[in-house]
C-alpha cells in the first residue's frame, strides 16, 4: 500500500492566518515548513486512491500530489472516495471542494454521518451537485476498497465537534482506522484524533506495521501558554487530544511499540515538534518516531 501525507497541520494549518506567535512567524518568514490541514492518501494498487479525511486545503493538496491528478479522460480521477475518522471541520470541509465528482463513496461512523445530514448538512447538500455514495464505516466484519485494501474501524472517543449542539457523549464520535493491504499483509493504524489512550488500542497497534498518531500537542499547557488564556480548561483537555509529552502521553505509549513505525501528525501551530531544531523533536526522533513534511510517502 502506497500511503502519501497530503497535509500534517492541525485544524487552521501552519502558520494559522491569525496567529502571530514565535512558530507561525518562523513558518510566515521561511524559517520553519508550512503545513497545510491534516489529510492522507492511501491505494492498494496505485490506481485507486482512498482519502483519508477531507481537509479544507484538499485542493492544494490533490493538485500538487501527482498520483491523485486527472486523467486519462477529461473528468477522470483516481480519487474513488473518502473515509472520515471524525465530523470535525478540519476534517471534512474539504467535501465540498469534492464537490461535483462522480462516483464518489464516503465512509464514516453514524454520528458523524448523522452531523453531516444535520447539524453540517453536507450531505444533502453535497448530493444535489452529484450523488455519492455515503457509507456507515463502523459495520461488523470491515469492508473492502478497490485496490485490494481492507478496512475496519475501532471506538476512539465521544469528542463531539463543537458546531454539534447536544451532541451525545456516549455516542463514538471518533473512530481509528485499520486498513490492511491484502497482498502484502502490511497494515496502517490511522488515529489523528486521540482524546486518550483508549482501551484496546495496544492490542490493535500490535497487529499494523505503521501508525499514523495524533501528534496535535507536545505538552498539556501549550496551547493555554500560546494564547495566554485564562481559561484554567485552555490546551489538549479542552481540544480533546492528548498530548506528547507526560506521564500519560503517547511518547510513553508509543514506546511500548518499538517494532511500528510511528508517525505523528495534526500538528498545531503551538508544537514544537514543527521545529525540527527543538529539543522535544530530539526526543521523539530518539525514541525512533518520525514528523514528515506534506507530501511524503511511504510503503506499508
Ligand atoms: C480538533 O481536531 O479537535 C478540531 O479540528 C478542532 C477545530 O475545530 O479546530
Ligand atoms: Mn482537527
Ligand atoms: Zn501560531
Amino acid at each position: 500500500m502506497k500511503v502519501i501525507l497530503l497535509g500534517t497541520a492541525a485544524g487552521g494549518g501552519f502558520p494559522q492566518w491569525n496567529c502571530a506567535c514565535a512558530l507561525c512567524q518562523a513558518a510566515q518568514s521561511g524559517l520553519l515548513m508550512s503545513r497545510t490541514q491534516e489529510c492522507v492518501a492511501v491505494s492498494g494498487n496505485s490506481r485507486d486512491w482512498w482519502l483519508l479525511n477531507a481537509s479544507p486545503d484538499i485542493r492544494t493538496q490533490l493538485l500538487a500530489t501527482a498520483d491523485l491528478h486527472p486523467g486519462p479522460g477529461p473528468r477522470d480521477t483516481p480519487v474513488r472516495g473518502v473515509l472520515l475518522t471524525d465530523a470535525e471541520l478540519d476534517h471534512t470541509l474539504g467535501l465540498t471542494i469534492l464537490r461535483g465528482a462522480s462516483d464518489l463513496t464516503l465512509y464514516a461512523a453514524a454520528p458523524v454521518l448523522d452531523a453531516l445530514t444535520t447539524s453540517l448538512p453536507l450531505h444533502g447538500l453535497l448530493d444535489r451537485y452529484e450523488p455519492w455514495s455515503w457509507q456507515l464505516s463502523t459495520r461488523p466484519g470491515g469492508f473492502d476498497l478497490t485496490g485490494g485494501l481492507r478496512v475496519s474501524t475501532h471506538p476512539i472517543s465521544a469528542k463531539a465537534p463543537k458546531y454539534v449542539t447536544a451532541a451525545s457523549t456516549d455516542a463514538h464520535w471518533v473512530t481509528a482506522l485499520r486498513i490492511e493491504d491484502q497482498n502484502t499483509g502490511g497494515t496502517l493504524i490511522y488515529a489523528p484524533c486521540l482524546a486518550d489512550w483508549p482501551p484496546g488500542f495496544d492490542e490493535l497497534l500490535a497487529t499494523a506495521t505503521h501508525a499514523i498518531v495524533d501528534g496535535t500537542f507536545f505538552s498539556a499547557r501549550e496551547l493555554g501558554a500560546a494564547v495566554v488564556s485564562t481559561n484554567s480548561d485552555a490546551g489538549q483537555s479542552r481540544m480533546g487530544h492528548l498530548p506528547v509529552d507526560g506521564p500519560t502521553g503517547t511518547l510513553v505509549a508509543l514506546a511500548r511499540h518499538p517494532s511500528l513505525r510511528r508517525i505523528y501528525t495534526h500538528l498545531n501551530n503551538t508544537n514544537p515538534l514543527l521545529d525540527p531544531a527543538s529539543t522535544p523533536s530530539t526526543l521523539i526522533a530518539r525514541a525512533g518516531i518520525e514528523v514528515m513534511p506534506d507530501g511524503a510517502e511511504f510503503t506499508v
